[in-house]
């Protein structure tokens, strides 16, 4: 498998998302904010009109201020801190920066880029409560286009407003509820199971005989497997030793995709005949739908032979989706690819963050160890009921994505409301960008933010934080569809992982800092080693 897909995927949605949703939103909003310079006026014909839901009667009677009372940043301090000041790769760290210079309420404008930041989980918790019926981050043609060109539905990222909410009635079912996603425990525990064979080999093959390298490559073949394996009920090869050459494929796709999404969404529309990134775009899509299509078709057919037969439809999420009257085949292609391209990266980069904050607290792993140790006895395999009740290895999970929210910032239009934040006034299709990193980092609300304290989570008494404070997998109707499952894969894995193994730093790496490239990345390679605990055989 080739590194740099690991580290391309979700160099996804959420910056073409923000990006496209920020400049084009930004276009929009232009209009908008020369219009508010005499906000008062606004504001009451908006309060009296009732034309506005986010804009109360209450906030009609207060002295409100408009966006242009904000601090401001515009193009040239932007490109000055992005490229001479570095920032272009750690703009999670420009997020603390900002909020130190601004405060929590600012506003960007830089030509097409306009948008509002909020870094501060009051703030955020004003916003998120007066989201839309259809909440919406921004213009997805990027990867509309595409779906467009091929007659194929869109997913839960592409789709807006009503359809979007339709779509996410049936993609909700069996994955969002907590009891729903426990009965992927025992396919996911098949996933875990080959994943610990791959570390034993991987370990037996290491010149120390205990480490594994390069773990955010090894947990892209884990997610990537483990969420296929739900989607497509099928296991699709990225643990064996040789990948099969069709999955191989398909992982290709899914990096020339991304790559060529760079260059596709910097250039202009006409380039696209004359320069050769579009038509590599394409056949990326092109590449992540054929194995995406094969495999559903497939299915497709075995319910076809069982309904014939007059035998019973058994299965999961994919003969869920496929024997729903709702969905066409088409909006099914669109939205397992959606749900794929979301489901990897993420989950493999907190896994490996959370490994690297355990290897590098020893007090935090033993409590971890013994918390597993007492519920799972001998070479038992834990379940999904029994991880759900292990409330140390959620703290640690919870813990590890408050110091790398794997995505670090999200975005907001406000499409159909005026809305008023922190006292200021903000017209309709204002775009908000959530800098979650900040937040979660926000020494008021997390005191130490920088040090690895699971405990801040445990419900033993202690005051616990904001819950704003930390929202790693957004909020409300738009919040993250895989998070039940997400978070089962980490349990499962790491609950596994801990009991067989000491985790232990690679001494020869440093002190691994975060990189952003969308999601949270580690700025170097990532070994750890896997001291094997006594008296576990492998299971
Ligand atoms: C640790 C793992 C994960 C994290 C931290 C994460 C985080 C997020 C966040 C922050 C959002 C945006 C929510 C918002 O705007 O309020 C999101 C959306 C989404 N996530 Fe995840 N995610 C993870 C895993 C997954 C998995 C495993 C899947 C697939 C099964 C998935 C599928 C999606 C989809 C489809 C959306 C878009 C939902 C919509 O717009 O309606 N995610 N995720």
């Amino acid at each position: 498998m080739k590194r740099d897909c690991g580290s391309l995927i979700l160099h996804t949605a959420f910056i073409m998302a923000f990006q496209l949703a920020v400049s084009s939103a930004g276009r929009r909003i232009g209009f908008d904010l020369l219009r508010t310079t005499t906000a008062a006026v606004d504001i009451r014909r908006g309060a009296v009109g009732n034309t506005s839901a986010a804009v109360t009667d209450h906030d009609s009677h207060r002295k409100l201020k408009t966006i242009n009372h904000l601090p401001e940043i515009k193009t040239c301090r932007m490109l000055w801190r992005l490229f001479f000041k570095g920032y272009l790769n750690r703009m999670h760290e420009l997020q603390l920066y900002e909020k130190q210079l601004y405060g929590p309420l600012y506003r960007v404008n830089a030509g097409n880029y306009k948008c509002v930041s909020i870094s501060s989980a009051d703030l955020l918790e004003e916003l998120l409560r007066k989201d839309e019926k259809f909440p919406s981050r921004g213009d997805m043609t990027l990867w509309t286009d595409y779906r467009d060109m091929r007659g194929i539905g869109y997913g839960p990222f592409t789709e807006e407003g009503e359809k979007w909410y339709n779509l996410r009635t049936v993609l909700n079912k069996r994955m969002l509820h907590p009891k729903d996603s426990v009965q992927y425990g025992d396919v996911i525990n098949q996933v875990v199971t080959d994943f610990i064979i791959r570390i034993y080999y991987l370990r037996e093959v290491s010149p120390t005989g205990d480490l594994v390298s390069d773990l955010a490559n090894e947990f892209y073949r884990f997610s990537l497997e483990g969420i296929s394996t739900i989607l497509f009920e099928t296991r699709i090869g990225c643990l064996e030793k040789e990948i099969p050459s069709e999955t191989q494929d398909f992982i290709d796709s899914i990096a020339r995709m991304f790559t060529y999404s760079m260059p596709v969404v910097v250039l202009p529309k006409w380039t696209r005949n004359y320069l050769p990134f579009w038509q590599r775009y394409l056949n990326g899509w092109e590449g992540i739908f054929k194995f995406a299509a094969k495999l559903i078709d497939m299915k497709m057919e075995a319910i076809q032979k069982r309904v014939d037969a007059n035998q019973e439809v058994a299965g999961e999420y994919l003969t869920y989706l496929l024997s729903n009257v709702k969905m066409s085949s088409k909006d099914i292609y669109g939205s397992i690819a959606e749900l794929l391209l979301a489901g990897v990266d993420t989950t493999s980069n907190t896994m490996m963050w959370a490994l690297y904050l355990l290897s590098r607290d020893p007090a935090a792993q033993v409590a971890l160890y013994e918390e597993v140790n007492h519920i799972i006895k001998d070479d038992r395999v834990p379940t999904a009921q029994e991880v759900n009740s292990m409330p140390y290895l959620k703290a640690v999970i919870k813990e590890a994505l408050r110091m790398y929210p794997v995505v670090p910032m999200n975005a907001r239009i406000m499409t159909e409301n005026e809305v008023v934040i922190g006292g200021h006034f903000f017209p309709k299709k204002t775009t908000f960008t959530l800098m979650h990193y900040a937040i979660s980092n926000d020494e008021k609300v997390f005191p130490e933010p920088r040090k690895f304290k699971p405990e801040r989570w445990l419900r033993d008494g202690r005051a616990r934080p904001n819950p704003f404070g930390s929202i790693p997998f957004g909020f409300g109707v738009r919040g993250c569809v895989g998070r039940r499952i997400a978070e089962l894969e980490l349990y499962l894995a790491v609950a596994r992982i801990i009991k067989l193994f000491e985790i232990r730093p690679d001494p020869t790496i440093g002190e691994v800092q975060a990189l952003n490239r969308t999601v949270l990345v580690a700025d170097r390679q990532v070994n750890l080693h896997f001291v094997e605990r006594q008296n576990t055989p492998q299971s």
